[in-house]
């Protein structure tokens, strides 16, 4: 023996302990879907499949309710309805040996409903008002970015945080104070998804935008002189008419009192003269 030829079966040797499977046709499983990143609701359609030229048995394996749509000896197509995180499992049996295959499929909630409210509507310059922006029922809240904006002009933007998978309403709370500006655009506010690490997409949703009505702290002043000289005229007015009513009632019942006193009582004393 050559020591070239003992370096071959050296090899051979080395090759049969790596690769117990070499001799035969390496079979695999794939599995192939719309999106491992699902929403939720939305039924998804799940396409299992193998390179084995004849695979005996195959199948998904899952905890939600499937149904089978299609098949070839290769691969089977399957319609599943996620709703909540999940891990499923393509199986094929080749050649008497299983073919496993797992896969992660997070379900989420996107944005559908961006709600912006400020307060107060009215604000004079330099006073404070409050932009609130509420996203109902979403999920995962780590994945969500909530920017409120005045036009195209970024007011504040926040990063969610949350941990649980269930879908939670997303409020994102900020206050400034009225500039002369605030009155020229409107402000709204913007849910953004980011679900790409995860193999999904980006989901973008924007409210209804909403004007707040800025006045000038010297209008306010001028509002308020104009409201206090018209209030004391008022108060003035009808303090007058009051008191002339007051007198002119105390004069009359001097006046007329002892004459209807003594009328009565000439009537009582002669009653058939009246
Ligand atoms: C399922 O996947 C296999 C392998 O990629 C492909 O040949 C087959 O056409 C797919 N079936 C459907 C219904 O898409
Ligand atoms: C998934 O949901 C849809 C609509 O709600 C329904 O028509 C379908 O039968 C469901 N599929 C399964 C596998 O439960
Ligand atoms: C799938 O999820 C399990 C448990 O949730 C985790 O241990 C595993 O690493 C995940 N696999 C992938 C491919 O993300
Ligand atoms: C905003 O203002 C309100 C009331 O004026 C106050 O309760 C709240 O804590 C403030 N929020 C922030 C984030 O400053």
């Amino acid at each position: 023996m050559t020591p070239f030829g003992s370096w071959g079966l050296l090899m051979a040797f080395l090759a049969l302990l790596c690769c117990p499977g070499c001799g035969e046709e390496a079979s695999e499983v794939a599995m192939w879907t719309e999106q491992l990143v699902v929403e939720s609701g939305v039924t998804q359609l799940i396409n299992c499949s193998t390179n084995c030229a004849q695979p005996e048995i195959s199948g998904l394996e899952t905890t939600f309710s499937k149904h089978l749509l299609d098949e070839k000896p290769q691969w089977k197509l399957y319609e599943i309805n996620v709703s909540q995180d999940t891990t499923v499992l393509c199986y094929f049996t080749c050649s008497g040996r299983q073919e496993i295959k797992r896969f992660n499929i997070s379900v989420f909630y996107p944005p559908k409903q961006v709600l912006l409210k400020l307060q107060p509507t009215f604000v004079t310059i330099g006073r404070w008002f409050t932009i609130e922006c509420r996203v109902p029922s979403v999920a995962p809240l780590e994945a969500l970015t909530v920017t409120l904006l005045r036009g195209s002009e970024i007011l504040y933007s926040e990063a969610l945080r949350g941990t649980t998978l269930s879908p939670q309403e997303a409020i994102v709370i900020h206050n400034a104070t009225a500039h002369r500006e605030d009155g020229h655009h409107d402000f709204s506010c913007q849910a953004e998804m980011d679900l790409q690490s995860r193999g999904g997409s980006l989901i973008h949703r924007v409210s209804e935008p909403q004007a707040l009505e800025v006045y000038e702290p010297v209008q306010d002043n001028q509002m308020v002189i104009i409201i206090t000289v018209v209030s004391v005229l008022l108060f003035l007015f009808v303090t007058s008419v009051l008191l002339c009513f007051v007198f002119s009632q105390q004069w009359y019942q001097r006046r007329t009192g002892t004459y209807g006193v003594q009328a009565a009582w000439r009537r009582l004393r002669w009653p058939h003269r009246v």
